[in-house]
């Protein structure tokens, strides 16, 4: 391969929609959504709650409730996985496309050990020997370094911290080497210290497997130390997306900008986003134009009116803001 031929994707999201039939009307959650990852790359997906980053990652491995509704394209590796069967999409799951969530308390069953249910993820999912499977989870709890893992495997999920059960769960997700992994607000339910542990397990994984990594926060403190790329999301749509510097230094959309402004400074502890004046809108309920209109400071008539497209702000940048409807340059010609 030569410096100029561009890695080929891992995963490529194209105008993905998800709409969901509710009671209160239908609720467009993921609206147009497209991006592209690399192999090893981590892309940070960023917004408040209630924007869709969840049913992003439930669209994207195909775990969408009944009253979902998806079209557009996601390509794992090249193939369509909007096509796929139930069959083949469980077979991927298992092994490919993995998943650490926010709550690591519900996420094992007490039961039974860990090292039970470690060897239950090899074994339906591998074609490993038990010997291989053993050594597997051995080499994974070191990876994520958990002492005496011998031990631990042998122990049950209730004699586990929090933190000790995401790194598990994490050793877990990424045992088979994935070439994807979600991570929907992983450190949500962890304390700061233990967040952090778990955030440099993550770069360790990637470093280490290679795996591309969604990491879905609201913590942009987060974003900017461990993303490659990011996605900014308001009311479903990626208002915005580029290299993670590239929009903390030069922001295109003003919603970014005012997340950026919401950030606090070092020193304070609570570093989620609080201070955006006005509402997120009710997705059932959007207006016709840009749905961050009613908070938007350089919100214009058109705004209101019109729906505004993704425009190229940049290389590998796109905003989605009518403030960017720049006539170009060679039209006057
Ligand atoms: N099963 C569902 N049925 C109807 N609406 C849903 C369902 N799941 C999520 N939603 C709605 O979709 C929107 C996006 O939710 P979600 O993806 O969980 O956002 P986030 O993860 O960013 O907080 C919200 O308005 C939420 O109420
Ligand atoms: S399209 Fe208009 S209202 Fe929406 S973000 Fe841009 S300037 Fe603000
Ligand atoms: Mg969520």
């Amino acid at each position: 391969m030569t410096a100029s031929t561009p890695p080929v994707p891992v995963l490529e999201v194209d105008d993905l929609r998800v709409r969901f039939r509710a009671r209160r009307g239908h609720v467009p959650a993921v609206d147009g959504v497209s991006f592209s990852l690399t192999p090893g790359e981590i892309l940070g997906v960023v917004g408040e709650s209630g924007c869709g980053k969840s049913t992003l990652c439930s669209a994207l491995t195909r775990l969408l409730p009944d009253n979902a509704e998806v079209t557009g394209s996601i390509r794992y590796r090249g193939e369509e996985l909007l096509t796929k069967t139930a069959a083949e999409m469980r077979a991927l799951r298992g092994r490919e496309i993995t998943m650490v969530l926010q709550n690591p308390m519900t996420a094992m069953d007490p039961l039974f050990t860990v090292g039970s249910q470690f060897d239950e993820v090899l074994r339906h999912n591998s074609a490993m020997s038990a010997s291989e499977r053993g050594a597997r989870a051995l080499e994974m709890l070191r990876l994520v370094h958990i002492p005496s893992p011998a031990e631990r495997l042998a122990s049950y999920p209730h004699q586990m911290s929090g933190g000790m059960k995401q790194r598990m769960l994490t050793a877990m997700a990424t045992a088979l080497k994935p070439g994807l992994l979600l991570a929907d607000e992983p450190t949500t339910a962890l304390d700061v210290t233990i967040q952090e542990q778990i955030l440099r397990l993550l770069a360790e994984i990637r470093a280490s497997l290679g795996t591309a990594i969604i990491l879905v926060t609201h913590d942009l403190g987060i974003v900017r130390r461990l993303a490659d790329r990011m996605v900014i999301m308001y009311a479903g749509r990626a208002v915005e997306t580029g290299e993670t510097e590239a929009v903390f230094t030069d922001p295109q959309h003003p919603y970014t900008r005012a997340l950026l402004a919401s950030i606090p400074r070092i020193g304070q502890t609570n570093r989620r986003l609080t201070a955006i004046d006005g509402q997120i809108p009710d997705l059932a309920n959007l207006p016709p134009g840009c749905a961050f209109a009613p908070r938007c400071p350089q919100a214009m008539p058109r705004c209101a009116e019109d729906y505004p497209p993704s425009f190229d702000t940049g290389p590998d940048r796109t905003a989605c803001c009518w403030l960017h409807d720049t006539p170009r340059k060679d039209a006057a010609a």
